[in-house]
């Protein structure tokens, strides 16, 4: 989704931002554009198509100056061309804007200061937060900037700079994160720490309605009553490598291959063996709290919803709680029942997806207490949940969503886990469970083995163009997150459901041309799935199967076998979705898709 990068220093702004928009790449976007304070005025540059272009254009005619702004944008209102890229300006281009978010009040706003004489060159919501600063009373520009955001409704995240004051920065928050890089007589804006990481590893998030000032001597944040606050100052954790390739051609393979990695980290000192218990102190959930939980819903977007209906098998087993899993985006806007003893879980890898927080603050306004699971450290969600577990993943950079998935089912595990022991899970069980989660990243590494054989099938089947994904209980989430990477890197329309459900409807479509791939592990639920292939046989279909070593009786029924290592089956999904990640990576690179960047994506969606 839209970046923003702004700088105010000694050193020259434009190597800064147009680097600090490189490393925002991976959210997702079609434009780009700079502003840049150079001494005289306001200088911009703005396109359709790739930072690299702008990067080009402005070795080619650089701008000097020590401060400005930078964008990449992801269209909403208006058509991805360089006239509606971000840097927008005022009538006579003394004021600059970057925006992310969406301005729920444009037309009225527009219309208002086009009957006022204000001339509009863009089809973007966000030109007429330029013209309100334009138009708004004040000496300084954070007064005009604080005085134009009162007639405005929606969100934003934005930054601003003003022909007659060099030197400043002036940045806005409302329901769009952004958070300010501390420097050495240098300061940096960002819309994501891993654009200011190269400078600082000192952050400040801002909250919604705060506004800061930023001049390389020093910076301040207000609040909506433009009374000065102290904000925390927050440490990034990781390093600059993390967010690098590291010698592979894609972020996503680097995270489907870094998942042992991710689930170490998830479980890093949260495992108890002996007592087949989880320690979550980040849940703030006292003994008596845990106690007075009758149900759990959980509230989420994508892939970290494919998470939660496995994580809805894994709660119901372990603490015999019933579990309800909702889109983010249906459930907020759904009457609510406000039932006592709902634990409303949200879980997001960005911490930062509109939809889900607005689910989480719904369900918060009814009086349920709101843990996140999320991967961002500092981000809106972890920030506003009454608790929660940090995934610990490292950095996601893919715009399709790996290894976070693994770390989610695994926090879902450990929640679990929690939850059940004091609700009478077995002493014994919990111990298994346990001893089967430390076990996980070793597993995970034999799964990555089946690469080579992934990779040769990707090569017979790149061609389809469709593709059915089946699997029952704990795996049919699995199908769904196979078909969903697929679709979303190579294009290739693909459809998950449960395997039962086939007979009901999607049968119909079964022939030869049609390739069915089954998540089969060796479960409960495993004979009743080779009788699912019997039925796609006997229509001629091609069926590919994830299952687990040594399950040899599904014969001359398959086509291919893709085979995991065994484990406790409510963990099955962490291994049996890897295959199916690295399938989708391989047919998306042999049909030429941009990978990290697929059409229309982005990585963080912060817009309803
Ligand atoms: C798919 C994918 C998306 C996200 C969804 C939620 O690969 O990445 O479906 O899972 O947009 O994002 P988060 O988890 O950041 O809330």
């Amino acid at each position: 989704m839209c970046g923003i990068v702004g700088y105010v220093g000694r050193r020259q702004a434009a190597p800064i931002l147009l680097e600090g928009l490189r490393r925002l790449e991976y959210r997702g976007y079609d434009s780009a554009g700079v502003a840049i304070q150079n001494g005289r005025g306001l200088e911009v540059r703005k396109l359709a198509g790739r930072v690299q272009g702008l990067r080009d254009e402005l070795a080619q005619a650089p701008i000097a100056g020590t401060s400005g702004i930078a964008h990449t944008r992801w269209a909403t209102h208006g058509a991805p061309t360089a006239r509606n890229a971000h840097p927008h300006v005022d009538c006579t281009e003394a004021i600059a804007v970057v925006h992310n978010g969406i301005i729920e009040n444009a037309d009225a706003l527009r219309a208002a200061l086009e009957r006022g004489g204000h001339r509009f060159r863009t089809e973007t919501d966000t030109e007429t937060l330029a013209h309100l600063i334009e138009e708004a009373a004040g000496t300084t520009l954070e007064e005009r900037v604080a005085a134009a955001l009162s007639h405005v409704v929606g969100t934003y995240g934005m930054a601003v700079v003003a022909a007659n004051e060099p030197g400043k920065v002036v940045v806005a928050r409302q329901g769009s994160p952004v958070l300010l890089g501390l420097g050495e007589n240098e300061f940096f804006v960002a819309s994501d720490a891993s654009a200011v990481l190269e400078h600082t590893r000192s952050v400040v998030y801002l909250d919604d309605g705060d506004l800061a000032v930023l001049t390389p001597e020093s910076y301040h944040v207000m609040d909506a009553n433009a009374h000065v606050q102290l904000r925390d100052v927050s440490d990034i954790a990781w390093d600059l490598d993390a967010i690098d390739l590291g010698g592979y051609p894609h972020f996503m393979l680097k995270e489907i291959c870094e998942q042992p990695e991710a689930v170490k980290g998830t479980l890093r000192g949260r495992l108890m063996l002996e007592e087949g218990v989880a320690r979550l102190d980040g849940l703030n959930l006292t003994p008596e709290a845990c106690s007075g939980i009758s149900r759990v819903v959980i509230v989420a977007c994508g892939t970290s919803w494919h998470a939660g209906l496995v994580g809805r098998h894994l709660i119901e087993e372990l603490a015999r709680l019933p579990v309800a899993v909702e889109y983010a985006s249906e459930y907020r806007y759904r009457p609510r029942l406000t039932i006592p003893g709902t634990l409303t879980v949200a879980i997001s890898q960005s911490g930062e997806t509109a939809d889900t927080l607005e689910a989480m603050r719904a369900a918060k306004a009814a009086g349920s207490r709101v843990l996140g699971l999320v991967n961002v450290v500092g981000s809106t969600i972890a920030r506003e949940a009454d608790g929660g577990i940090y995934l610990h993943a490292g950095p996601e950079i893919g715009v399709a969503s790996t290894k976070a998935f693994a770390s989610q089912i695994v926090a879902l595990a450990l929640l679990g886990l929690f939850l059940g022991r004091p609700r009478g899970l077995p002493l014994a069980a919990g111990q298994e469970l346990a001893c089967r989660l430390a076990q996980l990243p070793r597993l995970i590494s034999l799964a990555l083995a089946l690469e080579p054989q992934v990779r040769e099938l990707a090569r017979e089947y790149a061609e389809r163009r469709n593709f059915l994904y089946l699997g029952r209980g704990v795996s049919f989430p699995v199908a769904l997150e196979g078909a969903l990477k697929l679709k979303e890197i190579s294009y290739i329309h693909a459809e998950g459901y449960p395997a039962a459900e086939m007979k009901h409807g999607p049968i119909a479509l079964i022939d030869a041309d049609m390739p069915v791939v089954f998540v089969a592990p060796r479960d409960a639920v495993y004979s009743k799935v080779l009788s699912n292939m019997q039925e796609v046989k006997a229509r001629g279909g091609r069926i590919i199967a994830v299952t687990t070593e040594g399950s040899a009786d599904h014969g001359a029924l398959v086509d291919h076998r893709l085979c995991v290592p065994a484990t406790a089956p409510l963990l099955s999904p962490v291994l049996t979705t890897v295959p199916l990640q690295l399938l989708a990576y391989h047919m998306a690179v042999l049909r030429g898709c941009d990978v990290d960047r697929p059409r229309n994506l982005a990585k963080s969606v912060t817009v309803e």
